[in-house]
C-alpha cells in the first residue's frame, strides 16, 4: 500500500534529495527552471509517493502562461531507482493530474520522453516555445478540457501575475483545496486482486478518503 500526499515543508529535504539523485548535476540551470523562479508552486499537485514513510516518488507543477492563458507546468516528476518501472510514476501523474482537473486548470505542459508520457494523452505541441535550448519535440501537452491547447501557441512565460502567484503563496503556506491524501494500491496488487475475487472497483489507480 501507498500513500499519496501533497508535498509539505517538512517534505521538502528529502523531495530536493531525491531529485539530486534521479537527475544530473545541474539540474535547476535548465532553462525551464528559470519560468519558475520566484513563483510559487501549485501546492495542492505537488504530491509525495510514500510505502512505510519512506518516500519513493514525487511530482511538482508550477504555474506559467502561453498567450496570456494559465498552464499548469508539470514536473519534475521523479521514482526512486529502486522503484522505478513498478507504477509508482504512472500512479503519481494519474493522481496529480486527476486533481488538476478538479481544481479547474485546463491544459498541461511538460519537457519529457513522448513514449513515456504519451500514455498519459500527452502530444507534441508544435506551437509552444519553451525557452531555448530545447529539443521542440519534448514540448507536451495534455488537454484536460476539450480543445484547451486550441489557438494557445506562442513562447511559455513565467506567471507574473501578482494576484494569481500571492494566491498560490497563501496555498503554499497552507494548502486547502484537494489537500487529501490518497492510499493507492500497487498495480501488481490490483492485478492480483482483479484475478482472485473479480473486484474491477480496485482497477484504478487511486482511492479517495
Ligand atoms: C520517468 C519516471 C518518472 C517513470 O516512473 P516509473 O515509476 O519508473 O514508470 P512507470 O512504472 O509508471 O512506467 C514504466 C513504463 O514507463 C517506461 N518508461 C520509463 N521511463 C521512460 C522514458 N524516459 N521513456 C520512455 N519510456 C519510459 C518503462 O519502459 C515502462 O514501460 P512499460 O510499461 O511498457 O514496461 C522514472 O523512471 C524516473 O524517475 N526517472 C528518472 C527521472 C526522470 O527522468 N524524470 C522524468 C523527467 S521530468
Amino acid at each position: 500500500m501507498y500513500e499519496i500526499c501533497p508535498e509539505t515543508a517538512a517534505d521538502e529535504p528529502e523531495v530536493e534529495a531525491l531529485y539530486d539523485l534521479c537527475f544530473a548535476p545541474g539540474r535547476t540551470a535548465l532553462s525551464s527552471y528559470r519560468l519558475r523562479d520566484g513563483v510559487p508552486r501549485v501546492a495542492d499537485l505537488c504530491l509525495v509517493l510514500r510505502a512505510d514513510d519512506v518516500l519513493l516518488a514525487a511530482i511538482r507543477f508550477w504555474p506559467v502562461r502561453v498567450a496570456r492563458r494559465p498552464v499548469l507546468l508539470l514536473g519534475p516528476i521523479a521514482v526512486h531507482p529502486t522503484a522505478q518501472g513498478e507504477g509508482l510514476g504512472g500512479m503519481l501523474m494519474r493522481d496529480s493530474l486527476n486533481r488538476a482537473r478538479k481544481l479547474g486548470w485546463s491544459r498541461v505542459l511538460l519537457v519529457g520522453d513522448a513514449p513515456y508520457y504519451s500514455r498519459f494523452g500527452f502530444q507534441r505541441l508544435d506551437d509552444v516555445v519553451m525557452p531555448p535550448p530545447t529539443n521542440p519535440d519534448r514540448v507536451l501537452g495534455l488537454e484536460l478540457w476539450p480543445d484547451a491547447w486550441v489557438g494557445v501557441s506562442g513562447p511559455v512565460m513565467r506567471e507574473t501575475s501578482p494576484g494569481v502567484t500571492e494566491m498560490l503563496a497563501q496555498y503554499t503556506r497552507s494548502p486547502k483545496i484537494g489537500s487529501a491524501c490518497v492510499t493507492v494500491v500497487p498495480p501488481d496488487a490490483q492485478v492480483s486482486q482483479e484475478d482472485t475475487d473479480g473486484d474491477q472497483s480496485a482497477a484504478g489507480a487511486s482511492a479517495d478518503q
